[in-house]
C-alpha cells in the first residue's frame, strides 16, 4: 500500500495557483483526508522562466516529457485549458496508468466520452468535478448521491459573467456594453468575452451535465446556443413589469421524444429559486424522480473555488489508489437517446414590436401567429406616436420552427415597422 502519492499540475494560471496554495495549505491534513501524503512532484507551463511567488521553481518546466516519463507521478492535474495538447497529454497520462483530475469543460463537452473509455481501458480514474460550476459539487453528486434517480431536467445558472452583468443591468439599470466593461474592469470577465457572453461557455458545462444526468452521451455540438448580448434595459424593464428577471438559463430535459438541451436568455418569475441567484454566483437546479427538486448553489468560477473542486477529485483518486479500488466511477453513459433538434422544441417567448398604429395592423398580427399555431397569451400595448405603437406579445408554448416562421412572415409585413426582442419565458410565469 502506496503511503505517499506525487501529483504533477499541468498549468499554473488562476486555477493552478488556488491548486498548488491548497495543496500546500493542506501538506499536513492530507494524511488523515486522504489516507497517504500528497506532494507536488512538478509542474507544467508554458514560460517556465517566468517568476512565479510562492512556487517551488525547482519543480517548474516546459517541458511534457519531464512528466509523462516520470514513473512516479501517479496524478495528473490538468488545469492548462483548451483542447490540445490538453487532450494528447491527458490520452499519454492514462495510457501509462496515471489517473488525471482535469477541470478543462472545452474537452470534456467535446471529447469527454473518448477519454473516460480511455480511462477505463487502462483501470485509472478521470475525475471533472471543476469543469461544471466551478466549486459548486454537482458531478458527484449526480453520480453519486443521485445515481438511483431517474434525472428528468436540469436548469442552471452556469456561467458567472453573464450573471453578474444581468446583473448590474437589472439592479443598475446599466445598457449591456457598460455591465461588461464593469466585469472586464472587475475581471469577471475575460479580454475576449465571445465564450462568456455569447452563451458558448455555459453550452459546454450544460453538454457535460446533460450527459452525466441522463447517462447518455451529449457534446457541445447538440447544444443550442444564444448569448446576452442583444438583451437591452428596455427588456430588463418589461421583464420587471412582469414580474420577472432575464437570465442566462442553460437547460437540458428528458422528455419521451429525446433530450432538449440549450442555453438562451429566458424570463424567470421573480418566485423561481433560480431569480434570486445574482452577481457572479451560479446555481444548477435538478430534477429526479425520487428526489424532487433540489437546487446547488455557490460559486462557479475562481481560484480557489475551481481549486476546492479538483482537490476533492484529487483525495478521492488518493483514496481510490490507496485502497486500490481505481476505474471505480467511469463513464455512466449506458444509454443511447436522441436529441431533438431546436426547431423541434416547444417554447414560451416574449416579444417585442414597433407596429404601425392603423386599424387592421393588430389583426394582421393575431392572424399571422395564429397561422403558425402560435397562440397569443398576453399582449400589451406600450406607447403610441408619430403612427407607430410598441407592442410586447407573451406566446404560448410552440414549436420553434413554427415560431419563426411566424416572425419571418410578420418581418416581411408593412404593419412591422421592427422586431425588437425576442426572448424565451418560463413555463411557470403567470401560469
Ligand atoms: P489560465 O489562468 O489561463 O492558466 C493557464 C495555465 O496553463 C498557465 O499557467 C499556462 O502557462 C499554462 N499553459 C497553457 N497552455 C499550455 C501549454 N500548451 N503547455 C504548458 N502550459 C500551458 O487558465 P485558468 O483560468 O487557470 O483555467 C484553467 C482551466 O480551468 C481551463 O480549462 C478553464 O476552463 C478551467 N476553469 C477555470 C475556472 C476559472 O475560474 N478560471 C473555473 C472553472 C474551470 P504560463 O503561465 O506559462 O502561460
Ligand atoms: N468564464 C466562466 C464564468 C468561469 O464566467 O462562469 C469559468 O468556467
Amino acid at each position: 500500500m502506496k503511503d505517499k502519492i506525487r501529483a504533477a499540475i499541468l498549468g499554473m494560471g488562476t486555477v493552478g495557483t488556488g491548486v498548488y496554495k491548497i495543496m500546500m495549505g493542506q501538506k499536513d491534513e492530507f494524511p488523515h483526508k486522504a489516507g497517504v501524503e500528497l506532494e507536488v512532484a512538478k509542474i507544467l507551463v508554458r514560460n517556465a522562466k517566468k517568476p512565479r511567488e510562492g512556487v517551488d521553481m525547482s519543480i517548474v518546466t516546459d517541458k511534457w516529457e519531464d512528466i509523462i516519463n516520470d514513473d512516479s507521478i501517479d496524478i495528473i492535474i490538468e488545469v492548462m485549458g483548451g483542447i490540445e495538447p490538453a487532450r494528447t497529454y491527458i490520452t499519454e497520462a492514462l495510457s501509462r496508468g496515471k489517473h488525471v483530475v482535469t477541470a478543462n469543460k472545452d474537452l470534456m463537452a467535446e471529447h469527454g466520452h473518448e477519454l473516460l473509455d480511455a480511462a477505463s481501458a487502462n483501470g485509472c480514474d478521470l475525475l471533472f468535478e471543476a469543469a461544471v460550476a466551478g466549486g459548486i459539487p454537482i458531478i458527484r453528486p449526480l453520480k453519486q448521491c443521485l445515481a438511483a434517480n431517474n434525472i428528468t431536467e436540469i436548469m442552471g445558472i452556469i456561467n458567472g459573467t453573464t450573471n453578474f452583468i444581468l446583473t448590474k443591468m437589472t439592479d443598475e439599470g446599466m445598457e449591456f456594453d457598460e455591465a461588461l466593461a464593469l466585469a472586464q474592469r472587475l475581471g469577471y470577465a475575460e479580454a475576449d468575452p465571445t465564450a462568456d457572453v455569447e452563451g458558448l461557455d455555459a453550452g459546454r458545462k450544460i453538454a457535460i451535465l446533460a450527459s452525466v444526468a441522463f447517462n447518455s452521451r451529449v457534446t457541445f455540438s447538440d447544444v443550442y446556443t444564444e448569448g446576452i448580448s442583444k438583451i437591452t434595459a428596455k427588456d430588463i424593464k418589461y421583464a420587471k413589469e412582469l414580474d420577472c428577471v432575464i437570465k442566462l438559463i442553460a437547460t437540458a430535459k428528458n422528455t419521451p421524444g429525446g433530450i432538449e438541451v440549450r442555453v438562451t436568455p429566458m424570463f424567470i418569475p421573480k418566485s423561481h429559486p433560480l431569480a434570486s441567484v445574482n452577481d457572479s454566483f451560479n446555481a444548477v437546479f435538478v430534477h429526479g424522480d425520487s428526489l424532487g427538486d433540489a437546487m446547488f448553489y455557490g460559486r462557479g468560477a475562481g481560484e480557489l473555488p475551481t481549486a476546492s473542486a479538483i482537490m476533492g477529485d484529487v483525495i478521492d483518486v488518493c483514496r481510490n489508489i490507496r485502497w486500490n479500488c481505481c476505474g471505480r466511477i467511469g463513464c455512466t453513459c449506458y444509454k443511447s437517446i436522441p436529441v431533438k433538434a431546436m426547431e423541434d422544441i416547444e417554447s414560451r417567448y416574449f416579444v417585442s414590436t414597433i407596429l404601425e398604429d392603423k386599424p387592421g395592423t393588430l389583426a394582421a398580427v393575431a392572424s399571422t401567429f395564429s397561422g403558425n399555431n402560435a397562440s397569443i397569451d398576453q399582449m400589451v400595448q406600450k406607447t403610441r406616436g408619430q403612427g407607430y405603437a410598441e407592442v410586447v406579445f407573451i406566446i404560448d408554448n410552440v414549436k420553434e420552427q413554427l415560431f419563426m416562421r411566424a416572425i419571418k412572415e410578420l418581418s416581411a409585413m408593412h404593419y412591422v415597422k421592427e422586431i425588437s426582442s425576442i426572448i424565451r419565458v418560463h413555463n411557470d410565469m403567470n401560469n
